[in-house]
């Protein structure tokens, strides 16, 4: 496991997840019963921006520092504003983090992450939290071991790190069996577009698979034709609760406009793979 997340941390493609993260929580907490959410590749939870790490690529200059740098937060503003509250920056929350944030005292957290020094951070970080739990554990296991909830409604959270072949068969196939054992969750699962071939093909799995009700929100920064380059990335979400089409095209345009720098092809879109 080569992958470590505190490199990348703040980088457009956290920008993007995490912006439009925060409206599908919100909705689960509209409802007045208790949610379970599952992160399956958490992270570590908190990342410093002043950290060596984040020094060493300076990711973040090019996404979370220009996303802030751009004036009034409009669409924006949800997710900009629980992030200052949680200290940010320098403190840069992660999906966990971000999580934790919008529990209610009846919600819960389970965190899986298999690398054994940022599972100890996980750990740390969210020690002694009654609401949270954290496992060592893989993720693919886990999506049918910590499935279904008991509290029968709630949010997987896909996230993985694309650093081993067949990533995305292995994404497609965790959705499809949260989706069969629970079928009103909300499963939000991210990919990278660095050229467009496996991601036609993830959409069409999709599309010819038994899952209904999935829209995908990309945002790429240029035309996607360099497989070596992370172009853009996507977010896959079933169920996605009423209204959240419209909040992640309003979202999407505002991060575009603000991360994006002029090249041939950038965009964005949200769009419908599957019926309802
Ligand atoms: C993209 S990062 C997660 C970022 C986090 N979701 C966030 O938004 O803050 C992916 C994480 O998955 C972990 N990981 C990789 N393979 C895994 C597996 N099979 N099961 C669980 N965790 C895994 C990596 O160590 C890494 O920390």
């Amino acid at each position: 496991m080569n992958y470590r997340h505190a490199f990348h941390a703040g980088n457009f493609a956290d920008c993007v997840k995490h912006a439009l993260l925060v409206p599908l929580l919100r909705a689960l907490a509209r409802k007045p019963a208790p949610f379970r959410v599952l992160d399956t590749h958490a992270g570590i939870g908190w990342y410093d921006l002043e950290g060596s790490e984040a020094a060493r690529t300076g990711e973040w200059q090019d996404g979370l520092a220009r996303v802030l740098a751009g004036g009034e937060a409009g669409p924006l503003a949800d997710w900009l504003g629980l992030i200052e509250q949680l200290g940010c920056p320098p403190r840069y929350p992660g999906s966990p983090a971000l999580t934790r944030a919008l529990l209610r005292p009846e919600d819960k957290l389970v965190l899986c992450e298999l690398h054994p020094e940022d599972n100890q951070t996980l750990r740390r970080a969210f020690a002694r939290d009654p609401q949270v739990a954290v496992h060592q554990r893989d993720a693919y296991e886990a999506v049918t071991a910590l499935t279904p909830f008991p509290e029968k409604r709630g949010l997987v959270l896909i996230d993985p790190p694309f650093e081993q072949p067949g990533e995305f068969e292995r994404l497609f196939t965790a959705m499809a069996q949260v989706n069969k054992r629970m079928r009103g969750a909300v499963i939000a699962a991210w990919y990278p577009i660095k050229h467009r071939a496996p991601v036609r093909a993830f959409h069409q799995a999709l599309a010819d698979s038994e899952i209904r009700d999935v829209l995908t929100a990309e945002l790429w920064l240029r035309e996607p034709t360099d497989p070596r380059r992370l172009n853009g990335c996507g977010l896959a979400v079933v169920n996605p609760p009423w209204g959240w089409a419209e909040q992640a095209e309003a979202i999407l345009a505002e991060l575009l406009a603000r991360m994006g720098r002029g090249e041939p092809g950038q965009g964005w879109d949200v769009k419908r793979i599957c019926d309802e």
